[in-house]
């Protein structure tokens, strides 16, 4: 099968570092042209000039995704350097400063954070980008969350509860949009070495009192029958290079776990 994905127009955020720097990085190699976006304006323009031997056609734009209302600027940019059209959202997020914590550790402060930074800027980037797939009659959103929404940690209330909505959005937006040939999908990603993973399970191992190597072998590396973390270009990139291509078209509506067998949850 020949997935071709060449020239396919995709916003995804968070994209300077970690996961969406992974997955900008095999969709840049897969010839997409690109509009990568995180709040660290240096960082930024470093991810996207190393994208540029593989597509001319990458550009950054700074945003905060915990500040809905600035996004407007950010899609305005995307239009105007893909030739106002965007094929797909890949939404990503970062994580809020107070993340890992448990609920009685959370602030109301903690909650505004991350009800925005992972539900409302995926709501905001929607209502912004499906008037432009309908009017092309084609579209790819797809929201990536973690398998932890299935089986929530008391660790990641912030993240579980804030973005668990994200399935009941694509399931919406699969019924009103199919007929324009619009899809919307959840992918549920299990563990992937990354900077942001690494400091997350670092300020956990302090609060326990334990060593960071012992925390990564526990919950990191055994809770997967697989025993290892996942490749993000290789795997959650290719299934994201699918997911872009025309041979998805019928997949829409969907939680799509890509998580190396880590959750209980049927
Ligand atoms: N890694 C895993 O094992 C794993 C598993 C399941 C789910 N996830 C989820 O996947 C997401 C990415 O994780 P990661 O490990 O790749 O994190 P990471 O290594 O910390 O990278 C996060 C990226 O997001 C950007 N970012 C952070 N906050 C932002 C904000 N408010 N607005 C815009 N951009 C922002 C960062 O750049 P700036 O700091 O410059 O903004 C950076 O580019 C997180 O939501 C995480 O919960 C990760």
């Amino acid at each position: 099968m020949n997935v071709n994905i060449n020239g396919k127009k995709v916003l995804i955020t968070a994209s300077s570092e970690g996961i969406g720097f992974g997955i900008a990085k095999k969709l840049a190699r897969e010839g997409c042209r690109l509009v990568l976006t995180s709040r660290n304006k240096e960082k930024l323009n470093k991810a996207v000039e190393s994208l540029k031997k593989y597509n001319p056609e990458v550009y950054g734009f700074p945003s905060d995704l915990s500040k809905p209302d600035s996004l407007d600027d950010l899609v305005s940019f995307a239009l105007e350097k893909l030739g106002n059209d965007i094929d797909a959202l890949i939404y990503n997020t970062g994580n809020p400063p107070s993340e890992p914590s448990t609920f009685a550790e959370t602030t109301m402060e903690d909650w505004l954070y991350s009800v925005n930074l992972y539900l409302l800027s995926a709501i905001k980037l929607t209502k912004l980008l499906l008037p432009h797939m309908v009017r092309k009659r084609n579209g790819r959103l797809i929201y990536l969350s973690s398998w932890t929404v299935k089986q929530p940690q008391s660790i990641f209330v912030l993240a579980d509860v804030s973005r668990s909505p994200l399935i009941q959005l694509v399931k919406i937006i699969s019924k009103d949009y199919g007929q324009f040939n619009v899809t919307a999908n959840v992918i549920l990603m299990g563990s992937f070495e990354t900077e942001g993973a690494k400091r997350s399970l670092r300020r956990l191992a302090e609060k326990l009192g334990i060593s960071f190597d012992e925390l990564w072998q526990k919950e990191v590396i055994s809770r997967s029958p697989l025993k290892r973390t996942g490749d993000v270009e290789k795997e959650l990139g290719s299934l994201i290079t699918y997911l872009l291509s025309e041979f998805s078209s019928y997949i829409t509506g969907s939680v799509i776990q890509i998580d190396g067998g880590t959750s209980d949850a049927i």
